[in-house]
């Protein structure tokens, strides 16, 4: 079989994340990177072996060896890269958010319809073995009818004024930041366990800190609070959100985020209420899903090759007891993406069950919502 080659551009936090998770794939190779940080693509390529090292996307989109593109570059040159990406006839993995606002994310998605693309969008924390569990549960009837669902996404990686990221810049980031950023991944979870769409949104955004240092010298992700010169900025954008949310069974739920949580790392939680159990997932103890009853005791259930449903077992990969983690939820969704388009280029049929550029759009739709309810005052409707 041949060989599927890979062009990664954007080899900042996530694209080297993206590079270990490709090496431990069959079949696969990365042929190229391009950063516009010329001396960061050298790295990368120089770590992972990779001969051929651009410094632009265009370049790497052009090369005809490339069959596949990832984009883990910043939000604001999403949409271009995707949409070049597929004019070119390159499948297309992408970072999330799919793009700056769901004016440009309904585009890729028609584009991506028109070319027959096949897309993806790195939302990895469904790809913990347990939460796929929860949503193999919910989907053969265990949950029953969702009824309520609540939780929240906390980091503190902006927690200082002298922290700083191009996600604090509307010009990069778009029109939020932390609902985008973490909100998508959360809204994510929601609606791949209960099977359930969003289908309204009532927001409130806010900026604990509107003033921040920002480094002259620039800054990549998750960096601490550097000491070189700085600048004062005012910020704008959200650093904090409440969310209350609508299923389109008329569940309710509600969800909040926030950057600025000294000592939440990468505090994730999510409870769903059924009429039949209820399941709680953590990222703190992300191998374990608590199964809650109301006529006997509850459960925790631990990740397991052997005891999962079976279409899951595949993501708990070593025996149980060995803990996987954040690196193998994103091996999970790749191995998951890769076998389909082995599978299209084989002209053998393949099931998108990995999420794709619809999942990416529909998010983009409920970070608009947020954006416009945070606004208005008011309920909004998602759009499609
Ligand atoms: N799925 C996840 O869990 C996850 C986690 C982190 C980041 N992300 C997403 O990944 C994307 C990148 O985030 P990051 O934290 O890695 O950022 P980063 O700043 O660490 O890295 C971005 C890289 O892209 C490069 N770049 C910028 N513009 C470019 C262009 N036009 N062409 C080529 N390269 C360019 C930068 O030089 C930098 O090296 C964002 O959209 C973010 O939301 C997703």
């Amino acid at each position: 079989m041949k060989t599927i080659k890979v062009g990664l551009i954007g080899t900042g936090y996530i694209g080297m994340v993206h590079l270990e998770m490709l090496r431990r794939l069959g079949g696969v190779e990365v042929a190229a990177v391009a950063d516009t940080n010329a001396d960061l693509a050298k790295v990368a390529a120089e770590k992972f072996g990779i001969s051929r090292v651009y410094e632009s996307a265009d370049e790497l989109i052009a090369d005809p060896v490339i069959d596949v593109v990832h984009n883990c570059a910043p939000n604001n040159v999403h949409f271009d890269i995707n949409a070049k990406a597929i004019r070119a006839g390159k499948e297309v993995l992408s970072e999330k958010p799919l793009a700056l606002d769901s004016r440009e994310s309904a585009e890729l998605l028609a584009l991506a319809e028109k070319h027959k693309t096949l897309t993806a969008i790195n939302f990895c924390y469904r790809y913990y073995p347990v939460v796929q569990e929860a949503a193999a549960r919910a989907q053969r009837g265990d949950l029953g009818d969702v009824r309520a669902f609540v939780g929240h996404f906390l980091q503190d990686w902006l927690f200082f004024e002298t922290d700083y990221s191009w996600r604090l810049d509307p010009k990069v980031a778009g029109k939020a930041n932390v609902v985008a950023d973490l909100g998508s991944h959360w809204c994510d979870l929601v609606q791949f366990i209960t099977g359930q769409k969003i289908v309204e949104v009532m927001a409130e955004l806010h900026t604990c800190l509107p003033k921040r240092r920002k480094p002259k010298a620039g800054s990549l992700s998750f960096g601490a609070g550097e000491a070189g010169e700085s600048e004062e900025v005012d910020i704008k954008l959200d650093d904090y959100a409440s969310l209350f949310l609508k299923l389109e069974n008329g569940a309710r739920g509600n969800f909040t985020t926030c950057q600025a949580a000294a000592g939440r790392k990468v505090d994730i939680e999510l409870q769903v209420f059924g009429s039949k159990e209820s399941y709680a997932w953590s990222h703190v103890h992300p191998n374990a899903l608590w199964i809650g009853h109301r006529e006997k005791a509850n459960e925790i259930f631990y990740e397991s090759s052997l005891q999962q449903a079976e279409g899951t077992r595949k993501y708990a990969a070593l025996p149980t007891g060995h803990p996987m983690g954040y690196h193998d939820a994103v091996f999970n969704l790749f191995r998951d993406y890769y076998e389909a388009v082995a599978a299209k280029r084989a002209g053998k049929p393949y099931r998108a069950t990995f999420p794709d550029f619809r999942t990416g759009h529909e998010m983009m739709c409920v970070i608009d919502a947020a954006v416009e309810s945070n606004k208005s005052g008011r309920w909004v409707k998602v759009g499609k």
